[in-house]
């Protein structure tokens, strides 16, 4: 294996220039980084801002493929209706990903994505963050060891400061000192044709992905929810009733209707047949009890947030062989599943869902 990462980053705006592009420079074990956007001045202010050569730069995975053969992955950080083509482009060209969520809007594109990357022996780490988070892998460990036992009951809960975005104001949205180099257009999170959707898609997606991480072998069966859209064009408030196949229960419910300053919440609380764990990824609240009597608690802190870690995990993937933690076919792909019933369920006012027959 090389010593250092050749990696291709297709969707170089806020995200990519945020976080990918800085752990990359950052990081010693990182060689050639090439840039693909769609629009080559993205692509190019992105190569400006972080000493990228502007010979690196693409519109195209494949014309990226041709004039570095060398390249072994890809970041895929472009809107979400595009991640399907961009990833599947990346798998066409033998590229590992890191994938940033959701894995896709639909769940038949999601399942094509994995089987293809199974087929070609090639690895998806999906882009999630909070698990690396140390409460919320000391949660993970307690539930390996079987300390809550069988899971039956999980309330998933998260609130954030996204209104803005989904009304497509970013602007608003705008992180004090500004977007390291662009931040996301008006419509990257407020047109359902460019987002895939509102709160479910670009937040309720850490929360479900969490559950499904914390809780393995979990997967959606039938869903049922509502949704309300405030006054934006996508989904603001969502509360979501899911029985998995497992038989446990679960709840999943979000407002992206916050303010600056509130740290909000995205917590998993998860209730089994031995006691309950529930575990914050922005606060970084851990609290366990067991039916043993045995408690455990880390009271709220700010646990930071571990965006440059994603990076970092790819780079063990392509150098050292490592497997992914949050891997597409399950973090990814289940999460897809949820969400895409969840919002067919809302638009038939609550209608159930069997995650069956997204693929009839
Ligand atoms: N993990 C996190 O905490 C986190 C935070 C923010 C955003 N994200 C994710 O990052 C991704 C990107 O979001 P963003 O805010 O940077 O969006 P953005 O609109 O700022 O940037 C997306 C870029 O992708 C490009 N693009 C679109 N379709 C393309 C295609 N088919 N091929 C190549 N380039 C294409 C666009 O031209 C644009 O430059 C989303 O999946 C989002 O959910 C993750």
């Amino acid at each position: 294996m090389p010593e250092k990462a050749s990696i291709a980053v297709v969707g170089t705006g806020w995200w990519a220039t945020t976080a990918h592009l800085p752990a990359m420079k950052a990081h010693p074990r990182i060689g050639k980084i090439v840039l693909v956007d769609r629009k080559r001045e993205a692509a190019e202010a992105a190569a400006r801002t972080y000493g990228i050569p502007l010979d690196n730069c693409y519109t195209s995975v494949a014309e990226a493929k041709a004039a570095h053969p060398d390249l072994q992955g890809a970041i895929v950080a472009t809107t979400h209706h595009a991640h399907y083509a961009a990833a599947k482009d990346c798998l066409d060209q033998d590229l590992h990903l890191l994938l940033e969520k959701p894995m896709t809007v639909y769940a038949r594109d999601a399942k094509a994505l994995v089987e293809q990357a199974a087929a070609a022996n090639l690895k998806i780490l999906m882009g999630y963050t909070f698990p690396y988070l140390p409460p919320v892998a000391q949660a993970k460990r307690y539930i390996d060891d079987g300390l809550i036992g069988d899971i039956e009951y999980v309330a998933c809960s998260m609130s954030s400061v996204t209104y803005d975005l989904l009304l497509g104001h970013p602007e608003r949205f705008e992180p004090a000192g500004g977007f390291a180099v662009t931040g996301p257009t008006p419509q990257t999170y407020s047109e359902p044709t460019v987002a895939g959707g509102g709160q479910g898609v670009l937040q309720i997606t850490h929360l479900a992905a969490m559950m499904f991480h914390l809780s393995p072998g979990m997967r959606a069966e039938v869903v049922t929810a509502f949704m309300n859209n405030l006054r934006a064009k996508v989904d603001v408030i969502d509360a979501m009733a899911v029985r998995m196949n497992t038989g446990a229960l679960a709840t999943v419910g979000s407002s992206g209707n916050l303010r600056p300053g509130d740290p909000g919440s995205v917590e998993v609380h998860l209730h089994g047949s031995k006691g309950r764990i529930l575990v914050d990824g922005f606060t970084g609240e851990f609290f366990m009890h067991l039916h043993d009597g045995r408690q455990e608690h880390i009271p709220r802190h700010n646990p930071g947030y571990p965006g440059d870690v994603p990076l970092a995990k790819f780079v063990e993937i392509l150098l050292d062989g490592a497997d992914p933690l949050f891997p597409g076919r399950i973090d990814g792909l289940y999460t897809v599943e949820l969400l895409e019933a969840a919002a067919r369920s809302a638009a038939r006012d609550g209608h159930p869902i069997f995650v069956r027959d997204l693929y009839a």
